[in-house]
């Protein structure tokens, strides 16, 4: 595995593999943008993998259908880019609703939520992502709404203020949120079906990359489409965008069939490494062993070096490495565990 020098700070730049959505991708904001919406499977037959969360919607919707009448609210909770988006349209669709799509910090003025409630039709979905992020007066006008489909409004100010109460049809809450924690308790207990997404395995990542490329109408081998898995850190959303850099040089090298190896440069082209690592990641680790002889190192110090600022590497750069087991968080600060070394070419050393 190549070294890369730490150098000197640089400003962060967009990653390739990062799980969260960029502009252009579903999920990220309100309104019908759709980059992804191509290989997003369309009904829970077609979604591959989280088999616990389809088994206990798959009941919840043949239990609605049956009943007439509009599903439980959902909260899906879990890490970015495993589809909460995606498994609250496969919803709509399989009861035959539509689903409307927006995000907590659209829904700034009391108006904003108001408007898109009165404009649901029966057993219709809502959709809002990133619900730990709503504001207080959105979620208290939720809450009669979720519990009696009632909305209440204060018309008037001052001392003329009253309460006027209107009735909402039936409809269905799904909400997302990469943060369960964060959500107040009154808005969680108001959820029926509280599930959790996981990273998806090595297999299902596979079938997910083979069913993109069979979409993408791209000649992919199966050992290819498992480089790809290999690589894309237990989320579709970066499988999907990995796999679309690999076309990109699959059809300016003319290469009518692809293979592991082509996989595998069109990658490193993009310095994403063979356990999914990027620059980013690596320049982490290097700074670690280099500078701090694997640590442990406080989490600002590194960040200081690094030039990138302390949430960020906690939020956005540390998890995988955490997951992968090649960084350790201690009470004394960060550690590079020896696989984290073995990965980076370097020899055993103190590290845990
Ligand atoms: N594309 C993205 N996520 C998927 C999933 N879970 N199943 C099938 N295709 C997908």
């Amino acid at each position: 595995m190549a070294i890369v020098s730490s150098g000197s700070p640089q400003p962060s730049q967009p990653r390739l593999v990062d799980p969260t959505p960029v502009v252009g991708e579903v999920g990220a904001g309100p309104g019908p943008i759709a980059r992804e919406d191509g290989l997003r499977p369309k009904r829970l037959a077609d979604y591959i993998g989280q088999s616990e969360l389809k088994q206990v919607l798959a009941i919840a919707v043949e239990a609605t259908r049956a009943r007439q009448e509009a599903l439980d609210h959902v909260l899906l909770y879990g890490p970015p880019g495993l589809g909460k988006t995606t498994m609250a349209l496969v919803l709509a669709e399989e009861l035959g609703v539509r689903c409307r799509i927006t995000s907590a910090p659209a829904l700034e003025r009391p108006r904003d939520i108001v408007g898109l409630l009165v404009n649901l039709q029966p057993h219709e979905l809502l959709f809002i992502d990133e619900i730990h992020r709503l504001n207080r007066v959105a979620e208290e006008i939720l809450y009669p709404a979720m519990e009696d489909c009632r909305l209440d409004l204060t018309v008037g100010k001052g001392t003329t203020a009253r309460t006027r109460s209107l009735e909402l049809p039936p409809f269905t809450l799904v909400g997302a949120t990469t943060k369960a924690g964060a959500l107040s308790s009154p808005l969680r207990d108001r959820f029926g079906l509280i599930q959790r997404l996981e990273f998806y395995g090595i297999d299902d990542l596979q079938a997910i990359v083979e069913r993109a490329a069979g979409l993408l109408q791209i000649a992919l081998e199966a050992d290819a489409a498992l480089e790809v898995a290999r690589r894309c850190r237990g989320t579709p959303r970066i499988a999907n965008r990995l796999l679309r850099r690999v076309r990109d040089v699959a059809s300016v090298r003319g290469h009518g069939r692809i293979g592991p190896a082509l996989v595998a440069e069109a990658l490193s082209l993009h310095r994403v490494d063979d356990r999914g690592l990027d620059a980013s990641d690596r320049r982490l680790l290097t700074l670690m062993l280099e500078a701090y002889g694997g640590g442990p190192v406080g989490l600002d110090t590194l960040a200081a070096g690094l030039g990138e600022d302390s949430a960020t590497l906690e939020a956005v750069v540390e998890p995988y490495l955490l997951q992968l087991g090649f960084l350790q968080r201690t009470p004394r600060g960060r550690l590079v565990t020896l696989a984290g070394r073995s990965h980076l070419g370097w020899p055993a050393g103190a590290a845990a």
